[in-house]
Parts: C-alpha cells; sequence; structure tokens
C-alpha cells in the first residue's frame, strides 16, 4: 500500500497531491479544513504507512447533520430494501478483499491469510445481519389490555422496535474492519444512521470499507454512512458527547471507562479487553488444552481480547501441560505479516515496550522462562512463562502480545478465585473432562462467557458476546447488537368499553 490507494476503486479516497486519505462525510470524500492530518506507522517497518485527516468539530457537526437527515429517509425504507442494501455492500467486500486484506497488512501487521478471514468473515456478518435483521424486527407484540385486573377488553397495543437515530461506531485497531461492520451492519438494518471513528492504526482499511458502501450507491441515502478521521485526543469526547449521537458502540482499551461517563442517556455497548483465563483440571485433556492454549494466546500475536491471557494449571498435570504448550509454541513462525507468519510485530512501539516491562517485572519476581525472551522493534518472539505467581503484574494485566503466562494452583477453587478477582472479565476457559465440573467452574466464574474444552473467542458471529465488570457493558453479538440499536415503541388504540353482562 505505502501510502496510496492500491487500484482504481479506491481512487476517490486517496488525495495523491498532498499524498493524504481523505475522509467520507455527507456522501463526499473530503480533505479536513484542520489541514492537520494524522499519520499512521506501519508496524513492522516503523515507518510512515499514511496519512488520514484530524477533522475538525464543525466537521463533526456535519457529519451528524448529515446523519440525521439520512436517517429520517433510511427508517422508512421497508426492511427487504435495507437487507438488499446489505447484501450488495457484503458483495462489494468480497469482490475487494485483497486490497484491503493488505491494508490490514501493511497497517496492523495481520497475516495476509488471515486479514482476508477477516474481510470474508465480515462479509458473512453483514449477510448474517441482513437475515437476522429481517426476521427480528418484522415481528413484534400484540396485547390486549384484558389480561390485567380491573380492566376491559378496550384497549389494543401494538409494540414493534424502531431505531435510535445515529449510532456512533468506534471500533478497535485489532478488528479495524470485521469490529467495524459488527456494528454498522446491525445498525443500518434497524434503520439507523451511522458515523464511524476508525481507529488510528487501521483507519485506512476502514476507509476502503467506507468506499465499499459509497459504491453500492444510491441503496443509501447519501450522509447515511460517514466515516470521520478525528485526533482522538482533541475531539475523540466531541464526538461521542455529541447531541446528534443517539448510541455509542465502542470496542477499545480503558478509554472507554471514562466515555462511558461522559457520554450520558444514551445505550451504550461497550467492549474493554479481557484478561481471559484458562483453567486446566487434573482430569483434562492435556493435548487438546495445549492446543487450544498455543491457538487461543498467540493468534495474532496475542492482541485480542479473547486471547488466553493467564494459564491456570492443576500442579499436578502442570510439567506435563508446560511440555505439550511449549512444543506447539516452538511450532509457530516469527516474522513479517506478508509472509503469513504466525507471531507477527505488534501494533507499536509503546505496546511493545509496555508487553516487554510486564516480561521483564516477571523475570525479576523469579517467573520460569520456557522460551527465551527476544525481540526486535515490535516484533516480539513467542514467550512462555512458567511459575508464575499472583504479586508479578502479567498475573493481572492484559499484555496484549505474544506472551502466554501459566500460574500453578492447587485445585479448581483457587483457579476460579484468581479468574474473579480481575476486572477484566470477558471470557474464561475450562479444560475438564467431566461435564458436572465443567458446569459447576463455568457457573463459579464470574466473566461474559465460559468455554468449556475450547479457547475464548467471539465469535461466531450470532453469539452472544459480552464482558462483565469493567471489560465491558450490553451485550453484542448480531441478535443482542441489533437489539441493542433500537427502542421500542408501542401504540395503543382505545375502544369504547363494551358491554356485557355476565
Ligand atoms: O479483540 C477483541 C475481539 O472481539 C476478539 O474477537 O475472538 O474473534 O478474535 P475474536
Amino acid at each position: 500500500m505505502s501510502g496510496s490507494a492500491t487500484t482504481m476503486f479506491f481512487n476517490e479516497l486517496f488525495d495523491a497531491a498532498s499524498g493524504q486519505y481523505k475522509s467520507y462525510i455527507n456522501g463526499k470524500w473530503l480533505r479536513s479544513c484542520s489541514n492537520k492530518v494524522v499519520t499512521i506507522m506501519n508496524p513492522s517497518t516503523r515507518e510512515e504507512q499514511a496519512k488520514v485527516q484530524a477533522c475538525t468539530r464543525e466537521e463533526i457537526d456535519e457529519a451528524y447533520e448529515g446523519c440525521a437527515k439520512a436517517q429520517e429517509v433510511w427508517r422508512q425504507v421497508p426492511l427487504w430494501k435495507r437487507a438488499e442494501a446489505l447484501r450488495k455492500v457484503a458483495g462489494i467486500l468480497r469482490e475487494q478483499r485483497e486490497t484491503i486484506a493488505d491494508c490490514l497488512v501493511s497497517e496492523v501487521a495481520k497475516a495476509k491469510k488471515d486479514s482476508l478471514s477477516e474481510v470474508d468473515r465480515s462479509a458473512d456478518l453483514i449477510e448474517y445481519c441482513a437475515e437476522e435483521g429481517l426476521r427480528l424486527l418484522s415481528k413484534g407484540d400484540f396485547l390486549t389490555s384484558d389480561a390485567f385486573k380491573g380492566t376491559e377488553r378496550n384497549k389494543l397495543c401494538l409494540s414493534s422496535r424502531i431505531p435510535l437515530g445515529t449510532v456512533l461506531c468506534i471500533p478497535p485497531f485489532n478488528y479495524p474492519v470485521n469490529l467495524c461492520v459488527s456494528k454498522i451492519a446491525p445498525a443500518l438494518i434497524a434503520g439507523n444512521a451511522v458515523l464511524v471513528k476508525p481507529p488510528t492504526q487501521g483507519a485506512v482499511a476502514g476507509l476502503h470499507l467506507a468506499q465499499c458502501f459509497d459504491k453500492a450507491g444510491d441503496v443509501f441515502p447519501k450522509g447515511l454512512v460517514n466515516f470521520v478521521t478525528v485526533k482522538a485526543s482533541e475531539n475523540g469526547d466531541y464526538m461521542a458527547q455529541h447531541p446528534g449521537n443517539d448510541c455509542l458502540s465502542f470496542t477499545g482499551g480503558d478509554v472507554g471507562l471514562s466515555l462511558a461517563k461522559k457520554v450520558g442517556m444514551i445505550p451504550i455497548q461497550m467492549e474493554l479487553g479481557g484478561k481471559d483465563a484458562c483453567i486446566v483440571c487434573e482430569d483434562a485433556d492435556l493435548d487438546l488444552a495445549a492446543k487450544h492454549i498455543v491457538k487461543g494466546g498467540f493468534s495474532y500475536s496475542g492482541q485480542r481480547c479473547t486471547a488466553v491471557k493467564i494459564v491456570l494449571v492443576h500442579e499436578s498435570v502442570a510439567d506435563a501441560l508446560c511440555e505439550k504448550v511449549l512444543a506447539g509454541v516452538q511450532k509457530l513462525t516469527v516474522g513479517m505479516p506478508e509472509d503469513n507468519k504466525n507471531i507477527t510485530p505488534v501494533i507499536s512501539e509503546q505496546s511493545a515496550n509496555f508487553i516487554e516491562g510486564l516480561v521483564l517485572d516477571a523475570k525479576q519476581k523469579g517467573a520460569k522462562f520456557l522460551t527465551e525472551y527476544k525481540r526486535e522493534g515490535n516484533l516480539i518472539w513467542p514467550t512462555l512463562l512458567d511459575r508464575v505467581r499472583p504479586d508479578m503484574d502479567i498475573a493481572w494485566e492484559e499484555p496484549f502480545g505474544p506472551v502466554v503466562p501459566i500460574m500453578r494452583v492447587t485445585g479448581a477453587d483457587e483457579a476460579v478465585a484468581h479468574a474473579n478477582k480481575s476486572r477484566l472479565a470477558l471470557q474464561a476457559c475450562v479444560f475438564t473432562k467431566d461435564v458436572d465440573n465443567a458446569i459447576r467452574l463455568s457457573d463459579a466464574v464470574r466473566a461474559g462467557t465460559v468455554q468449556i474444552n475450547g479457547a475464548p473467542a467471539r465469535g461466531p458471529d450470532h453469539f452472544p458476546f459480552q464482558g462483565f465488570r469493567d471489560s465491558g457493558i450490553g451485550s453484542q453479538g448480531i441478535v443482542n447488537s441489533i437489539g441493542m440499536m433500537t427502542k421500542t415503541k408501542t401504540t395503543v388504540i382505545n375502544l369504547p368499553t363494551p358491554s356485557y353482562t355476565v
């Protein structure tokens, strides 16, 4: 990509003269009046990759105004037509998968094959959302008043789900396309407009996604879909607190905690990370557990909120498990995303430094290194730490990198107690052959999802997805997101009171 759009299809979103990507506001590709840009770095080369607009508050206002006007039209467009429009975008996304995947490779250092999967998964998500929206939103309730004590059958109540207005979508760097459509698609099928603030790393991929909506043509009213890049530190709060914002769907880090307090009386849906515990019981299938720990801990270099972030293993099987996990880790390839390596550079130098800090803290406090710690720039070799203890930062912090700590425990109750002390209670997993034990532990672990005999994961994308405590608010997944992005409206028909004698 090296700073410029790669195909004719995407020409409009790139200004060749200035070397800048434009924002998509009110159906037009625009450069900002601010004359300022946000710079995107290539995590692999650590060189400048692209520049996007640092849009102004006036431009944010314009986008919200456009949303409000377009939504007024869109909410009246029949559901089946909204579904058709979404399917059209999904088709375009599939056609453009290579170019968009290339953006992900250079912007967020995701391996090419995983980048392609992200785009395909996004198209699948949009199509599923179109179908699910048709079914869900065509249904409502019909109530008669005489079920309630003291009333007659003179009131009929019709109740259905209607859109909220404009949904502000803030996706994260690790899935700039997929976690963007997981917000946009439910919002649109439900009749809302959307304003997207793409993540800084991932903005270019996001803008390419915007072009797929633009190229779908007049199936969407102009202004219904907006992608506005901003300097988050200057205008992020302004965007979120804007009176035109009727709903916030956010995936990201701790900043979500303060945003949640600032946005006021609108529905919010947030996912802010996870310290996902993997509990391995004495009777577990250790080959299975090891396979899932390697995949769950190291996919996309551990930069997933659902990555395995701590293994809590019964001491009697810890040696055997460590050996099996290590064997899996040794097979992981390390290098550049273009070469489809398993472990690729983490998103930024700041992130690499943070991960390194956790590793060094563990080293200093006596963790046993099953692999040698090695780093070159933002590339960190897969690191497996045994005999981690609760006084080490890595026992609690989310490294968001290719590091898996293993803590030995005396039993499942100790493991559960540790997992339940974490504030990032997104997911957990339990490996055991005893179904009663599995259910008991699932019940005891206070996290949004507990996977039995499988690594934590968000998908399939129609499953409910939610974090407890500081890990999130609201529940996602296609069905829940459509529900969250609508509100109940009732119409009550008052009839003459019937006269009868008993
Ligand atoms: O990083 C947060 C994502 O929601 C995780 O999604 O489980 O599909 O990797 P994933």
